[in-house]
C-alpha cells in the first residue's frame, strides 16, 4: 500500500464560495445533441413540445445550472433570425462547422422553453466569426429588451411577450482556431470584442460578458492571445474563457490521470495574465475565469473526421459520440476537484457537452436515455459541492508518470455547506498500482458524523455503460473508521470517492 494521504478540513480556511455556475454544461447544434437528443417528437418519451422527458429527468438529476448555447464552432456562422418565427418557414442551413444540415426546427424559443424545463439558465453565444457588433445587438434586443422596437416586437410576434432575460453572453467562440469560420488575430478579435461588448452593455447594463480565450492551452499563441485580447476587452468584460479537453490516445492511464497537473498550470497562467493586464491598466476590477468547455474527448475523433468528410450535409448524424469508460470518469472527477480548488477565480464552467455529443447522457434513437460513466462524478459534485470550498491542507505520496513528475497519489478537496450543516470531501486515488489509506481530520466540525461514503471503483479501466446496464455506477461503502473527528478508509487504486459528513 502506498504512503497514507491526509486532508485537514478547517472551516476557517476558505478558498471562496463555490459559484453554482461551475455546474454548467453545453448544448451545441451538433450531431445528435438537439435532434434525437433533447428533442425527438414521436419518441414514446416525448412531451407535448417534442422534448424527451427521459432526457429532461436525467439533466435535472445532474443539477445543471446553466447551459451554453448554440455553439461552439456552430455559432461562428449562426444566423439567429433563421431559428425564430413559424417553424415551417424556417430556413434549412448548411452548418459549415460540422458539415451538416441544420433544419432550425429547434431554435431560440424552443431552446429557452427546454432550458426552463430542466431548471437551467442560458449562457448565450454571439456570432463574432462571420458577423459582428450590429448582429449581436439585434440578438440582445430580441432576447432581453422590453422596448417597442423592431427586434423586441419581433420576439413578441413570435409568441414571447416578456424578454428571455439572458444574463450571460459569450463574445464568439475559439476565435484563434484555424478551424473557426471568421478566425481572427488577437488584435482583430480584441478590437471587435471590445466594441461589441461596449455596445451590448450600452443596450443592457445588467448582462455579463465572456471574452474568448485561446481555444486550448497548446495553441501556439497561448497566452499571448489572452494578453493582447484582454488589453482591448478588459474594461468591458467580466470573464475570459478557457477550453480544454483531454484524451488518452497513448493508452497510458497513469499519465492520463496526471493531466490535471496541466490544468492547474493552465488556470494559473490565465489568472496571471488577467492580473498582469489588471496591473497594467491600474484597474480595480478582477477578471474571473469561465471554463466553458471541458471534458474528455478523443474516442470519436477519427470516425468523426471520416463521417464529415465522406458523408457531409446529413441531418443530425452521430458525431462526437464518445463512449466513456471508467478511467474517463476518474479524470472528470479530477477536473472537478481542480475547478473547486480554484473557486476563487473559476466562476463558471461547462461540462462539454450534455447529450450525445461528448456527453454524460446518451439517447438511443428508438430506445431509452442512459448515463455514461462520467455522469456520476459530475452528479456528486453538482449535488454536494455547493457551499464554500475549503483550502485543501493535504499531504499525499507522489509518483512520476511518463510525462509528469511529482504527481500526487490522492487529490482531494472539501466543500462546506453551512446552511445544510454538511461537509463533503471529494477524493481521487490516481495511483494506478496501489490502494491508499486516507485520513480526513474534521477537527473544526464538532458533532459531525459520517453520513455517506460513496465510491466509483472498477477493476477494468475500460469498463463502459450502455443502454443495457451500468457497469460503472456508484456504490455505498461502510468499511471506514470514524473516531474523534477523524475519518479513515482505504481508497482503492483508481477511484472516485465522496465522503459526506453532517450533524
Ligand atoms: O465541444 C465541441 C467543440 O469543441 C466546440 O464546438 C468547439 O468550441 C470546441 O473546439
Amino acid at each position: 500500500m502506498a504512503e497514507k494521504a491526509k486532508l485537514l478540513v478547517d472551516k476557517e480556511l476558505q478558498i471562496a464560495p463555490v459559484d453554482k455556475r461551475v455546474y454548467g454544461s453545453f448544448i451545441e447544434h451538433l450531431g445528435r445533441a438537439v435532434y434525437t437528443g433533447i428533442y425527438q417528437p414521436g419518441h414514446p418519451a416525448a412531451d407535448e413540445d417534442g422534448f424527451r422527458k427521459d432526457v429532461i429527468e436525467l439533466v435535472k438529476e445532474l443539477g445543471v445550472t446553466n447551459i451554453r448555447y448554440p455553439g461552439g464552432n456552430y455559432v461562428s456562422n449562426f444566423f439567429w433570425e433563421d431559428s425564430v418565427g413559424p417553424v415551417e418557414q424556417r430556413k434549412k442551413r448548411l452548418d459549415m462547422a460540422w458539415r451538416t444540415l441544420e433544419t432550425n426546427e429547434v431554435g431560440l424559443h424552443e431552446f429557452a422553453k427546454w432550458a426552463k424545463k430542466v431548471n437551467s439558465d442560458i449562457l448565450m453565444a454571439v456570432n463574432l466569426g462571420t458577423r459582428g457588433t450590429a448582429d449581436a445587438l439585434n440578438l440582445l434586443e430580441y432576447c432581453n429588451l422590453d422596448t417597442n422596437s423592431y427586434y423586441a416586437d419581433m420576439r413578441r410576434r413570435n409568441g414571447q411577450d416578456k424578454p428571455f432575460g439572458i444574463k450571460t453572453w459569450c463574445l464568439g467562440n475559439e476565435m484563434d482556431g484555424p478551424w473557426q469560420l471568421g478566425q481572427k488575430t488577437a488584435t482583430e478579435y480584441g478590437r471587435l470584442a471590445a466594441e461589441t461588448a461596449k455596445a451590448m452593455k450600452m443596450m443592457d447594463d445588467t448582462i455579463e460578458l465572456v471574452s474568448c480565450g485561446s481555444a486550448h492551452v497548446a495553441m501556439p499563441t497561448f497566452p499571448e492571445w489572452e494578453a493582447t485580447t484582454l488589453e482591448h476587452t478588459y474594461d468591458y468584460v467580466d470573464y475570459v474563457s478557457l477550453h480544454q479537453y483531454y484524451g488518452n490516445q497513448d493508452a497510458d492511464c497513469a499519465d492520463f490521470l496526471a493531466k490535471t497537473q496541466d490544468l492547474e498550470h493552465f488556470f494559473h497562467t490565465v489568472i496571471s495574465t488577467c492580473d498582469y493586464i489588471k496591473a497594467k491598466k491600474r484597474s480595480k476590477k478582477t477578471l474571473n475565469l469561465s471554463f466553458d468547455e471541458w471534458n474528455v474527448w478523443f474516442h470519436s475523433l477519427d470516425s468523426d473526421n471520416t463521417e464529415m468528410k465522406e458523408r457531409p450535409w446529413q441531418i443530425a448524424p452521430a458525431l462526437l459520440e464518445d463512449h466513456y469508460d471508467f478511467e474517463d470518469a476518474i479524470l472528470v472527477g479530477l477536473m472537478l476537484i481542480t475547478i473547486l480548488k480554484h473557486a476563487d477565480r473559476v466562476k463558471m464552467a461547462c461540462l462539454a457537452q450534455l447529450v450525445n455529443v461528448i456527453a454524460p447522457i446518451i439517447t438511443e434513437k428508438d430506445g431509452p436515455a442512459w448515463r455514461q460513466t462520467i455522469f456520476y462524478p459530475f452528479l456528486h459534485a453538482s449535488k454536494y459541492g455547493r457551499g464554500v470550498a475549503l483550502m485543501p491542507i493535504a499531504t499525499s505520496g507522489k509518483h512520476d508518470t511518463s510525462k509528469h513528475e511529482d504527481v500526487t497519489d490522492v487529490e482531494s478537496i472539501a466543500v462546506y455547506n453551512e446552511e445544510k450543516e454538511e461537509v463533503t470531501v471529494f477524493a481521487v486515488n490516481r495511483n494506478v498500482d496501489e490502494d491508499v489509506r486516507f485520513e480526513v481530520d474534521l477537527r473544526s466540525f464538532e458533532g459531525y458524523q459520517v453520513k455517506e461514503f460513496t465510491v466509483l471503483e472498477h477493476e477494468d479501466i475500460y469498463a463502459t455503460n450502455s443502454a443495457l446496464g451500468e457497469k460503472v455506477a456508484p456504490k455505498a461503502k461502510t468499511d471506514y473508521v470514524f473516531d474523534d473527528g477523524k475519518f479513515e478508509a482505504t481508497l482503492k487504486k483508481i477511484s472516485w470517492n465522496v465522503i459526506r459528513f453532517g450533524k
